[in-house]
């Protein structure tokens, strides 16, 4: 195994070894500080991070207001004083080692607004700020004005290009780095294109050499490559390290560090990854942002992926093909082909009784049960992304204008619940594809490792 060389990230020489932001409460100011206490960084996530009382206990989030335009403000209030809290605790934890960065979703609902309120009131505490899930356009100018790093999250060079264009060239002093994530491999969101197919994932390292070639011609040839997605154990990446076709790399751990002591998740969680087996993660569109993203095949996601099996197309009128009559409740009928009555009627017998339209011009069925749910989920949004398919909540317009999408689910409550010991049956798992490697990786025998154990282990290529 090749020695790990420190290199400058966030103005300071680290070991070029990162914990990844995960939302919500996937890493925190107590793993994120641990990484860093190792002269690594550490990343807490800014997606309703957790508010702690003066004695350091969780204060679980309530949303008392009415209307879902002032729940919203709750949540970022709440975002932003748990920005604060974790800030506090990561620099804390760390002693002042490493560096501590901080990951918010771009297509949060006033992100910038969050980034902006966290980072004035967290002075000196963080030194980096991550950003994925869509274009974050103005993440260059609004770091750089606090004088923070930041480190757009890409899936190609292509998409670097654009914000570099559009945005980043005339804030390059403070481009810490730019982060390569596989959208075929990591967990979470994935930024796969329309022209990139899920089904053939490509090798990263051209993908890689594409990017620094375009770095190199953009004279942003000592800009750090953080690569994501996919990376367990460094002995697997020889051949990326010191390698001057890439240039200087960091490597960033999603999926991996949450398993420690120090990862904030459930022990029940925990216990789910280390028994996954290989194609046990699934990518897949569910989420309501539209993007891509991993997790593990649990109660949760077979539901969702039976509900879109089960997806019938139809017509308000019948014509010679949408000939056959479906009763979708007691006041609407519905026309689907004749060809798919038995897969209507199937489900039904099965107790998917609820029929439900899709903005696709198709109908979903469920139980009444999963119905009773989703509506209590749309009633209970606080407009948590900037355009929700779930909710059709928009935070420009107040509403996308669009059918609400039983394809979808809450992403916020999901997210937040298991990230507070909720079932993990009944919640959404994110997951890197390697996750099955917990299983018969020999760190994980004895127990849970702490971070300073796996970044012990990292180091020699284990
Ligand atoms: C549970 C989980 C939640 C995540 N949440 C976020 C997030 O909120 N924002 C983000 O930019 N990346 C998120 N990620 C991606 C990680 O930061 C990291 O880049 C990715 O997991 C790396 O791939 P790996 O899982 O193969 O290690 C998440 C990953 C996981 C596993
Ligand atoms: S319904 Fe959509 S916008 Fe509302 S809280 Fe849930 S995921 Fe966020």
């Amino acid at each position: 195994m090749k020695n790990l060389n420190p290199i400058l990230l966030s103005g300071k020489e680290v070991l070029p070894l990162i914990e990844g932001g995960k939302g919500i409460n996937g890493s925190n100011g107590y793993s994120s500080g641990a990484w860093a206490k190792e002269n690594c960084v550490g990343t807490f996530s800014a997606v309703s991070p957790d508010v702690v009382d003066n004695k350091g206990n969780v204060i679980i989030e309530t949303f008392k207001k009415k209307i879902r335009a002032e729940r919203h403000e709750e949540m970022v209030q709440y975002a932003i004083q748990g920005g604060i809290d974790q800030a506090k605790i990561a620099h804390e934890v760390s002693g002042g080692n490493g560096r501590i960065h901080m990951n918010m979703l771009w297509e949060m609902a006033d992100s910038e607004r969050i980034i902006a309120a966290i980072l004035e009131r967290s002075k000196g505490l963080i030194h980096g700020v991550t950003c994925g899930a869509g274009l974050p356009y103005h993440l260059g100018e609004l770091a750089s004005k606090f004088k923070v790093y930041y480190y757009p999250i890409v899936s190609s060079a292509r998409a670097f290009q654009v914000l570099w264009k559009r945005a980043y060239s005339k804030c390059s002093e403070y481009l810490g780095g730019v982060v390569y994530e596989d959208p075929w491999l990591a967990g979470g969101h994935n930024g796969l294109s329309n022209a990139e197919n899920p089904m053939l994932p490509q090798a990263p390292y051209n993908r890689l050499v594409e990017l620094r070639k375009l770095l190199r011609e953009l004279g942003l040839e000592k800009t750090p490559i953080i690569i994501a997605g996919g990376v367990w154990k460094l002995s697997d990446w020889q051949d990326y390290i010191d390698n001057p076709e890439l240039g200087d790399v960091a490597f960033q751990f999603g999926t991996r560090p949450m398993i420690t002591k120090e990862s904030p998740i459930s022990d029940a969680w925990k216990n789910v990854m280390m028994h996954v087996k290989k194609g046990d993660v699934i990518l897949q569109k569910f989420s309501p942002t539209g993007f891509f993203s991993s997790a593990i095949k649990n109660t949760f996601l077979e539901k969702l992926i039976e509900r879109k099996k089960g997806e019938i197309s139809f017509k308000n009128e019948p014509d010679a093909e949408y000939s056959h009559a479906l009763q979708m409740n007691a006041h609407r009928m519905v026309y689907i082909k004749p060809e798919d009555a038995d897969k209507a009627q199937n489900q039904i017998n099965a107790g998917l009784s609820v029929i439900q339209e899709t903005p696709d011009q198709t109908v979903v069925f469920m139980s009444e049960e999963d119905w009773k749910k989703m509506k209590q989920d749309r009633a209970e949004c606080v407009g948590c992304l900037s355009q929700c398919q779930f909710s059709t909540w928009s935070r420009a317009n107040g509403t996308t204008g669009k059918l609400p999408d039983p394809r979808t689910y809450c992403i916020h409550k999901t997210l937040y619940e298991v990230g507070h010991g909720g079932s993990v049956k009944d919640h959404l798992l994110f997951a890197g594809h390697q996750v099955y490697r917990f299983a018969t990786d020999p760190l994980y025998r004895n127990g849970i490792p702490t971070v300073k154990e796996l970044i012990e282990k990292i180091k020699v290529g284990e």
